[in-house]
């Protein structure tokens, strides 16, 4: 199974999948990272892993379609079977999750569907909840919406910072995410009405 990943960032997410798939826990080759952004800290941690990378330009395409067009070419090019979205900071074009449908996952971290969007550890400390956590779910159209495949909850302690917190979160995504992964590498994940079944 071919996997790209497809981050904004630091990486840290990737990070987890190339040491997961390096130990042979995932049956699966990573074999392109692709960022929006020349500068993402992701993309040395791919070069250094010995994986293929490519940085694309929004500001260089007519509109988000054109942009998300352009993706996937460098996707289907390279027979990608699943994509990986790992703190990549574009929403994704009907275009795009419709080429790629059941096919896409996303780490968010919050237990959906509580504390969607982009900055889900802050708020789900200023709205003082005891518990949050992190999600690996399938994309559909609908932002941080689609079916959920694994999910794990991190307690709130009362001192805690975003910056506290995020890193405890962050070491649940590094944990369930390969496992995600190798449960679709696996073929044992189905989704029937909105819900994904584990065999
Ligand atoms: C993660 O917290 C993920 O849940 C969110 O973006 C962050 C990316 O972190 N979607 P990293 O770049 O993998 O370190």
């Amino acid at each position: 199974m071919n996997i790209a990943v497809l981050c904004s960032g630091n990486g840290t997410n990737l990070q987890a999948i190339i040491d997961a798939a390096a130990s042979g826990a995932l049956a699966c080759r990573i074999v392109l990272v692709m960022s929006d952004r020349r500068d993402a800290r992701a993309l040395d941690r791919a070069r250094l892993a010995g994986i293929e990378t490519v940085a694309l330009d929004p500001k260089t395409y007519a509109g988000r379609e054109a942009f998300d067009r352009a993706v996937v070419a460098e996707l289907t090019k390279r027979r990608v079977d699943l994509v990986l979205l790992a703190g990549y900071m574009r929403i994704l074009t009907p275009y795009f999750v419709g080429a790629y449908r059941g096919r896409i996952m996303n780490i968010h971290p919050a237990l959906l569907p509580a504390f969607k969007g982009a900055h889900a550890v802050r708020d789900a400390l200023r709205a003082g909840a005891r518990q949050t956590g992190a999600t690996v779910h399938f994309v559909t159209e609908e932002l941080d919406g689609g079916p959920i495949v694994l999910q794990e909850a991190v307690a709130v302690r009362p001192d805690d910072t975003e910056e506290t917190l995020l890193a405890r979160v962050h070491e649940v995504e590094h944990r369930i995410y390969p496992a995600a992964v190798r449960l679709f590498a696996e073929g044992r994940l189905k989704v029937m009405a909105g819900k994904v079944i584990i065999a």
